[in-house]
């Protein structure tokens, strides 16, 4: 064969064996390590498959039935197929509903909603980033802006009660009296309580905003019915499609259709939603949709809907709420006080133990998870939590007695962490050094490390068995 067709043709493993080993050593990772990032997922091979299939190759600008390049008549198909099962799986009507397949990602989608409903600099409210928004609700510190979101829009935060960790929709609504806003998102990265839509909702009304819910999170929850969906209150709903929904990696948008409201005079005033968000997403802010993506959201949609998933989903909630209640006993405080969802946020403040040592000795020890501001932290660039989640050890099995031994090692990797610091001293690159350098340390973290290898290689990952 020629070098030429080589190219083509060769398995990336004997084509590229430096990238390909790094690709295995991140298996490896996976396959060793407890994943514990709220965030994340192991998918499926079917959504894998679809990734990595020739839908790749093709541009299609443009919405099914309007493209700018021919060829897409499968494209099309896969592309209605998609938007069909993305409104059978949140049980909404085509009348009511419709929704744009086609966003890269969460961020690009938000992006792409505020691009549609809101003029550029005008004014948005979400959840603080420190008490469990997302940067792109509208993320900005005293000093700089940070989300293109709080630079292109003018954003103004909305709070949890410092005390109860609760979300304090009395202040929502009094600030949104005074902000006007014209959009309100309701959505979270990490609040472990369901969101109280009807009450947003009544928030949004009495100021003539949208209400945009970010279910990013929490979609597959909400698939499966097992918490309260946002579609009945909102306007607008995005979501990313690889956090609970188990999907690739990439962004959906469904928006309202029909009558928005009946004017004073008695007229009905329609949504002009669907046209706006279908041009922001393009050619407002994307190019060619990601047709291999899309392929992936419509069999992870069709997974979503069977029963098997609503057990799964169900399994998530209960391990986390196993994960609370373990760590509780242990000693430590979860901010609300427990957990709804697929997540739980861990103040360490009584514990003794800051966020980033929380998570640099559980890396250590192969559990990823993520600091996490608290309620009530005076600094986001010292949080003293961090965040766990159990979607992804759920999609390998774990039940709730799996998950009293992952407490059990939570809980002896945070006690070492006191350990250390007592040599260490408050700094954080002290404590990393000690980590590294102190023989006792080292040995106690290895022991550690291979107890939780030795458990987590028991527990299967989907996907393909070498990379
Ligand atoms: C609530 C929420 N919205 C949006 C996003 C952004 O998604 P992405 O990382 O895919 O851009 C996230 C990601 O963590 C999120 O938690």
């Amino acid at each position: 064969m020629s070098g030429e067709a080589l190219l083509l043709v060769q398995d990336v493993w004997d084509s590229d064996p430096e990238l390909f080993e790094l690709i295995q050593k991140e298996k490896g990772r996976q396959l060793y390590g407890l994943e514990m990032i709220a965030s994340e997922n192991f998918t499926s091979l079917a959504v894998l498959q679809c990734l990595s299939s020739c839908l790749h190759n093709k541009y299609s600008e443009g919405l099914p039935g309007q493209r700018y390049y021919g060829g897409n008549e499968y494209i099309d198909e896969i592309e209605i197929l998609c938007q069909k099962r993305a409104l059978e799986a949140y049980r909404l009507d085509p009348a009511e509903w419709g929704v744009n397949v086609q966003p890269y990602s969460g961020s690009p989608a938000n992006l792409a909603v505020y691009t549609a409903v809101v003029e550029p600099h005008g004014r948005i409210m979400g959840l603080d980033l420190p008490d469990g928004g997302h940067l792109t609700h509208g993320f900005m510190t005293a000093t700089k802006k940070i989300s293109a979101t709080s630079i292109f829009f003018e954003s103004m935060p909305y709070k949890v009660d410092p005390h109860t960790g609760l979300i304090d929709y009395d202040m929502l609504a009094q600030t949104a009296k005074l902000f006007k806003p014209k959009l309100i998102v309701a959505g979270i990265s990490c609040y472990s309580r369901c969101l109280d839509y009807k009450r947003f909702r009544e928030i949004a009304d009495e100021n003539g905003a949208y209400l945009f819910s970010d279910m990013s999170h929490v979609s597959g929850l909400v698939a499966a019915g097992i918490i309260p969906s946002p579609f009945e209150y909102s306007d607008i709903v995005s979501t990313t499609t690889h956090k609970t929904l188990r999907g690739p990696r990439a962004g959906i948008i469904f928006f309202r259709k029909g009558v928005r409201s009946v004017n004073q005079a008695g007229h009905k005033v329609m949504y002009d939603l669907e046209s706006k968000i279908n041009q922001a997403v393009f050619p407002g802010l994307q190019g060619g949709p990601h047709n291999n993506a899309i392929a992936a959201i419509a069999t992870a949609l069709l997974q979503s809907m069977t029963p098997e998933f609503q057990t799964y989903q169900q399994q998530v909630v209960a391990n986390a709420r196993q994960l609370c209640e373990g760590l509780q006993k242990c000693g430590y405080n979860i901010v609300t006080g427990g957990t709804d969802v697929h997540l739980v946020l861990v103040d360490l403040r009584s514990a003794g133990i800051t966020g980033a040592r929380a998570e640099k000795i559980l890396e250590d020890i192969s559990i990823a998870c993520n600091k996490n501001t608290v309620p009530g932290d005076k600094s986001a660039l010292n949080p003293s939590g961090i965040r766990l989640g159990t979607p992804a050890l759920t999609t390998r099995g774990l039940k709730e007695q799996d998950i009293d031994k992952v407490v059990d090692f939570i809980h002896r990797g945070l006690q070492l962490s006191k350990e250390v610091t007592k040599v260490s001293g408050p700094k954080l690159v002290d404590f990393k050094r000690v980590l590294k350098e102190d023989n006792t340390f080292v040995q106690k973290v290895h022991q550690l490390r291979e107890e939780v290898e030795e458990f987590s290689r028991n527990f299967p990952l989907p996907g393909y068995p070498d990379y």
